[in-house]
């Protein structure tokens, strides 16, 4: 029976795509047999754009599936940015699930005919993982909607994954006082000996073997788009900005998801008991909402070269199906918009004088604590917000030193020859 079921979807597959439909979407939610359906469809629809890759396994043996879309999938290309999305990290929040399955199915079936998809996949290598605790979803999906609050939340060992990254901001903030790096900040070893979840090390991992500038986290149970930091500064719990180095950066990316939202930056849009977001714009700094540590995207800012943001689809974390072709359309286009920000700011390569690429040299940008490095082909991207920069490469004690100006277009190329 079974067999006979996939053949037929098979059959029905083909038949869309050799008409030009694509993918049916599906609004619906998706269990995790269903959640594998769809990324294994995508890909056989899609195959010369697309890769499917597990990052590791849950508690209870769940693969974290990746689907990946690039013109060339499984290689890095040299010069072009990586990006990726993680939805549903808390398992009991489903919209940003939904949305990138949604997403996946929409790469595939745009990249012939939509125009603004074609060059962002031939530009830009994406990855998605849209389900970081596949354990927690079934224990909500079990409840349904209307889930109360927080069942599922965790991953099956009790563990909030948002609070389980390595808490680097105490060592930055400390380093800071004394003009010391914010950036590349090492796990300490203390940190592996505390209770590191499965679906966290996996996750660590990937996000240390790819060369990602920038990522988003989706959650729910708000309406807002949150960048970091998300740890306050001075113990406080609530209510304090805690200002980056990138600040405007964030900014800037976190107002492009919000902007391209239908919603999320329009006054009073927010949800019932918290602030209104949208009167300033849709955003917010973590810490000035309320202090997190040991969560995500302070900690790919403080250990990798990776801008990451946190992003609050809905009010409703296990919202009923009959609104995800509403919150489709809300988000559509800023799932584009924020992708596209990869390509903002200068980028370039830094290399020897045989022209050949020096991996972890250190990008630096004066009036800014925080470098990025080079990857194994001694490329490098460096967001920025429209302005004039003196950037300076260093490597083993060689420097070289340029002038750039930003603008909103797309990313000057600033290449480096070292002299080593
Ligand atoms: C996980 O992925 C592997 C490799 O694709 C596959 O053999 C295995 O059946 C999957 N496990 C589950 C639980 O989906
Ligand atoms: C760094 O510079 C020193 C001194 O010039 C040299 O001996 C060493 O080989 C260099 N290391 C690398 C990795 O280039
Ligand atoms: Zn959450």
């Amino acid at each position: 029976m079974a067999d006979l079921w996939l053949k037929l979807s098979l059959v029905l597959i083909t038949i869309h795509t050799t008409l030009g439909v694509g993918l049916p979407y599906e609004f619906a939610h998706h269990r995790y047999e269903d959640l594998q359906r769809i990324i294994a469809e995508t890909h056989s629809v899609c195959p010369d754009i697309s890769r499917v890759y597990n990052i590791g396994r849950s508690v209870q043996g769940r693969n974290l599936t990746v689907i990946e879309f690039s013109d060339n999938p499984g290689t890095h290309e040299p010069g072009e940015p990586e990006v990726k999305y993680v939805a549903n990290m808390h398992g009991n929040e489903v919209t940003g699930r939904e949305m990138l399955l949604l997403f996946m199915q929409y790469l595939c079936n745009s990249f012939k005919s939509v125009w603004r998809v074609k060059r962002l996949i031939k530009s830009t290598r994406i990855h998605i993982l849209a389900s970081m605790n596949p354990d927690g979803y079934e224990i909500a999906a079990r409840k349904g909607p209307g889930n109360v609050w927080n069942n599922g939340r965790e991953n099956v060992q009790g563990i909030d994954l948002n609070r389980n990254f390595p808490a680097l901001n105490t060592i930055a903030y400390k380093s800071e006082q004394h003009g010391g790096p914010t950036d590349h900040i090492p796990i300490p070893n203390n940190y592996w000996k505390g209770n590191v979840a499965p679906e966290t090390e996996a996750v660590i991992r990937w996000i240390k073997q790819y060369p990602f500038v920038i990522s988003a986290n989706l959650h729910d149970g708000a309406l807002l788009a949150n960048y970091p930091y998300d740890q306050s500064k001075g113990g406080s719990q609530r209510g304090v900005y805690a200002r980056s180095p990138d600040d405007a950066v964030f900014r800037q990316i976190a107002a492009t998801y919000a902007n391209a939202h239908r919603t999320m930056s329009l006054p009073n849009s927010g949800c019932e008991g918290h602030s209104d977001f949208g009167s300033q714009g849709g955003i917010t700094n973590g810490a000035a909402w309320y202090s997190v540590a040991g969560g995500m995207q302070d900690f790919n800012y403080l250990h990798t070269n990776c801008f990451e943001i946190t992003l609050e689809l809905s009010c409703d974390k296990f919202p009923p199906a009959g609104v995800l072709p509403t919150e489709w359309r809300n988000n559509r286009k800023a799932l584009l918009a924020y992708i596209e920000q990869a390509h903002k700011g200068i980028k370039g390569f830094v290399l020897d004088r045989n022209l050949d690429p020096i991996v972890g040299a250190t990008i630096h940008v004066d009036g800014i604590n925080h470098d990025v490095t080079t990857a194994k082909d001694g490329d490098y991207w460096r967001l920025l917000v429209p302005n004039t920069y003196t950037v300076t490469a260093s490597y083993n004690g060689s420097t070289r030193t340029k002038q750039v100006t930003v603008s909103t277009i797309r990313a000057r190329t600033l290449n480096f020859i070292m002299d080593v």
